[in-house]
């Protein structure tokens, strides 16, 4: 993949008025700005403010994405929100399989048929893995990813030019202030490249990405996005205040 990407993960952080005013400013820091013609920014605001943010970033530098989307298309599905209708709200993203939700009990079985309805819909998903503070302790980091990584992408065929972005996120440094050492992000990444190698054997690979996330801020951000298997971040707390984040997208050359 030849482009970066920082991707904006705004949780259930913000409340409308709040997504309303971090998005005008950011998309008004980077109308001043040159960023990098590769660099892909992408907001992903709650579903509520998805429509606001949608109106206020069109025609600027900045994308967006969902932070979760249903796998069937329509239907009685009560609270459920399709990857049809993130597509028409002007997504191009769509985060899968955060921890956050696996702890909710979203199974590995069920991002995998999230991850082929948003294909089908052309979005493109970012696929989040990683392991928990016991697994990495018990030396099952390795297990863990490849395992997340083979089922998310079972019987997956992607059309020849569709993105695939996979979100290495230990679940241990996730809003704790403390990111990864720069060689395990590293040694992460090759592990996650060879699954989707194995996974995806005849999708060309420029088309697969591997982004870092885990407390990325403006100080760490080149620890990540430096490394030649690393491109881009997913961010979670830094991404809240777009000054903040906007000094992240500054340093991505
Ligand atoms: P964090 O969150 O940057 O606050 O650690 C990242 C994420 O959960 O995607």
């Amino acid at each position: 993949m030849t482009e970066k990407y920082l991707i904006a993960n705004w949780k259930m952080q913000l409340d409308k008025e709040q997504a309303i005013q971090q998005a005008s400013l950011l998309a008004k820091l980077l109308s001043e700005e040159k960023i990098s013609k590769d660099l892909r920014v992408v907001l992903c605001p709650d579903f509520i403010a998805l429509s606001e943010v949608a109106d206020i970033i069109k025609g600027s530098k900045i994308a967006l994405g969902a932070q979760d989307g249903f796998y069937e298309e329509a239907g009685a599905f009560t609270s459920q929100v399709s990857m049809r209708q993130i597509k028409e709200a002007a997504c191009q993203f769509v985060i899968l399989g955060h921890s956050e939700r696996r702890k909710l009990g979203e199974s590995d079985e069920i991002i995998n048929k999230k991850i082929k309805a948003a294909l089908e819909q052309g979005l493109v998903p970012i696929v989040c893995v990683g392991e928990t503070f016991d697994e990495r302790k018990e030396g099952q980091q390795d297990l863990v990813i490849m395992h997340q990584i083979y089922e998310a992408l079972k019987n997956i065929k992607p059309k020849p030019d569709q993105k695939i972005i996979i979100a290495y996120e230990p679940v241990w440094v996730i809003g704790t202030g403390q990111a990864i050492g720069i060689a395990d992000a590293f040694y992460a990444a090759s592990l996650i490249q060879q699954s989707l190698l194995d996974s995806l054997p005849d999708h060309d690979k420029k088309y697969c990405g591997v982004i870092y996330g885990g407390s990325v801020n403006s100080s760490n951000i080149n620890d990540f996005v430096d490394l030649p298997n690393i491109q881009g971040a997913l961010v979670g707390n830094a991404s809240l205040d777009a000054q903040e984040f906007f000094t992240i997208i500054k340093k991505i050359k």
